[in-house]
């Protein structure tokens, strides 16, 4: 059994009970070590603890493939749910083993954001630009999120100068793109643990600095109108 955990956004309160039952039962349990902190209590004393970063990762994931294929169970957790931002980990855990790996979803921090902000899902976007690859395409479909309406949650990329694009490197493109400076923008930080918000202007956000654990609101500047039924 291996199988991929979304551990939520980093208070344990908000781990399924699922995920929890998942990593008690485990021999071996995986993941970087920001993540392994979050649910350290809950892994046996007997289990294998193996710990990951950017750099050693592919490395670190063919072990806990060896230790898949040799019978033990294996618990790989991930911050929030896998299938944002963590999706690209999955495909590494599942090139290790050679074959499809089960995933339990976790409360995302776009859901918390979602529910600190008052944003409804469906008319948000979510776009992540913590991930490897081409982010041009990732960029022009925040624009036209902006330009249909829509309200946009975004992850940010905290990676070295070259490659970062951190909320104030976003609002700074947006508005290179034609997108309006009166965005109304927030910037939340370590949501559930400890959290810091800030509110302000697409134009204030160019100059707002925030940490690495942090994630974006640009509302619309057109919310749609409530189409529930008239009250009585
Ligand atoms: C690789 S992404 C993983 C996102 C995760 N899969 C999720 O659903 O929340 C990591 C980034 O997500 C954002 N993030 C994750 N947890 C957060 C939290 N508790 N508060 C604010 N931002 C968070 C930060 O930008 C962080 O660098």
């Amino acid at each position: 059994m291996i199988v991929c955990i979304g551990a939520g956004p980093g208070d344990t309160g908000y781990l399924t009970q699922r995920g929890a039952q998942l990593i008690r039962e485990a021999d071996v349990v995986a993941g970087f070590d920001a993540v392994l902190d979050v649910v350290r209590a809950l892994i046996p004393a007997g289990a294998t603890v193996i710990n990951m970063n950017y750099r050693d990762q592919v490395a670190q994931l063919d072990n806990v493939a060896l230790e898949h294929h040799a019978g033990k169970r294996c618990a790989v957790v991930l911050m929030g749910d896998i299938h944002f931002s963590g999706f690209q980990y999955l495909e590494r855990v599942e090139r290790a083993c050679g074959h499809p790996v089960e995933s339990l979803p976790g409360i995302s921090s776009a859901q918390i954001l979602a529910s600190r902000a008052r944003v409804c899902f469906d008319e948000t976007t979510f776009i992540t630009f913590h991930r490897r690859g081409d982010l041009a395409p990732f960029k022009r479909h925040l624009v036209h999120v902006l330009q249909d309406g829509r309200n946009a949650i975004v992850i940010p990329c905290p990676w070295d100068e070259a490659r970062s694009f951190m909320p104030w490197h976003i609002a700074a493109y947006l508005m290179e793109q034609g997108i309006s400076p009166d965005h109304p923008t927030e910037v939340w930080e370590n949501l559930t643990r400890g959290e810091a918000e800030w509110h302000g202007t697409l134009a204030e956000c160019a100059g707002h600095r925030c940490s690495d654990m942090s994630i974006m609101l640009v509302r619309t500047l057109a919310p749609m109108a409530s189409q529930i039924e008239p009250a009585p």
